[in-house]
């Protein structure tokens, strides 16, 4: 055992927070930790019975009770954000007594959102969720920011993440560590900037976002989504006309800002093959299967891929050289399939 790194090959919105819950509670992880930038990242769950899981700080993967929920050190902290969300998610799952924030965790203040939804070139050229994320870790590069041991309210979640998660993969534990955004859209590795978010999205730095040390990392799951989409702006490979998208009935928003995403109709095999060179997956998950072929909506049995499905899943194996090993068939919880 040890960490298992939930990355995204795209520009995000693939369902990391999916896997991540899917894998936390098959193997009954002892932590699941959020890594990533900070808040922009909107992670989302539905169930089939009607429950919705929506976050834009803590990790998703806290389904399984005798799991613990971590944000590491590199991910901006909005206290309003995080009480919010142990508020709402605490009478089904108890949060509040399992979860904790590393105390060196860069705080967003309310002015830093204030300043990003005020310029113009972030919230327009760009296109950023204007969550504060971005103005935290600039400051917190300048040595300015507040530190979550700095907020009073704070400190009965303090802890050291790093040494929690090295110390369990050390026991032979499992730890699930969920990324945000995508590869493409790494501050210091994607080709369009500005048209990127504040820091790297990479496995590696989402180990580095947690202090984990690399001898621990037992999986790299890249999250592929069958029809990658890009919200805000910068160039998105194969786009689908918005009429396109309507009549096939796959139009899709954003969890945080409830803008729409643009879609491509394919996966653009470049940007595919370099997201597998720069993170190193041993496995993949494939996301979004129902919106690349409707006849596999909902299907959770191996028998019931399609055709369709299976060359895309050859495909991507012999271009990564690496197992596909989850696909996700639907919107619910429930639709995913273990290869
Ligand atoms: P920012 O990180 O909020 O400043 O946004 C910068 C760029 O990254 C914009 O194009 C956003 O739409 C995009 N972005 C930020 N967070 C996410 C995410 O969680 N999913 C998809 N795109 C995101
Ligand atoms: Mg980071």
């Amino acid at each position: 055992m040890g960490a298992i790194l939930i990355v995204d090959a795209f520009w995000g919105d693939s369902g990391k927070g999916k896997i991540a819950a899917y894998l936390s509670q098959r193997s009954k992880a002892s932590f699941c930790v959020r890594a990533g930038t900070g808040t922009n990242a909107g992670h989302s769950i539905y169930f089939e019975d009607g429950t919705e899981i929506k976050t834009n700080q803590l990790p998703c993967g806290w389904l399984n009770q005798g799991t613990q929920v971590r944000v590491g050190s590199g991910v901006a902290v909005d206290p309003e954000k995080f009480f919010a969300e142990i508020e709402s998610f605490d009478a089904d799952f108890s949060l509040r007594e399992r979860t904790k924030i590393d105390f060196r965790c860069p705080i967003i203040l309310p002015e830093y959102k204030k300043r990003e939804a005020e310029d113009s070139r972030l919230t327009k050229t760009i296109g950023s969720t204007a969550s504060g994320t971005g103005v935290a870790l600039a400051e917190f590069r300048l040595r300015k920011a507040k530190q979550a041991k700095d907020i009073p309210a704070m400190s009965e979640y303090l802890t050291d993440v790093a040494v929690e998660v090295n110390a369990a993969c050390g026991r032979r534990e499992t730890v699930v560590i969920e990324g945000s955004q995508g590869t493409h859209l790494s501050l210091a590795l994607s080709k369009d900037y500005p048209f990127c978010t504040s820091d790297n999205c990479t496995a590696a730095a989402l180990a580095d976002d947690v202090g984990l040390n690399w001898q621990h990392i037992q999986d790299v799951i890249l999250v592929v989504k069958a029809m990658p989409s890009r919200v805000g702006e910068g160039p998105l490979p194969f786009q689908l006309p918005p009429d396109e998208e309507e009549k096939r009935g796959i139009v899709e928003y954003g969890v945080t800002t409830g803008r729409r995403r643009r879609k491509a109709s394919q996966i653009s095999w470049e940007h595919f093959e370099y997201a597998v060179m720069l993170n190193g997956p041993t496995q993949i998950a494939l996301t979004f299967c129902d919106h690349f072929d409707p006849a596999i909506s909902g299907a959770r049995c191996r028998e019931n891929i399609t055709e369709n499905v299976k060359r895309l899943i050859d495909e991507i194996e012999q271009r990564a050289n690496v197992p596909v090993t989850l696909i996700e068939t639907g919107k619910f919880y429930e639709d995913i399939i273990e290869l």
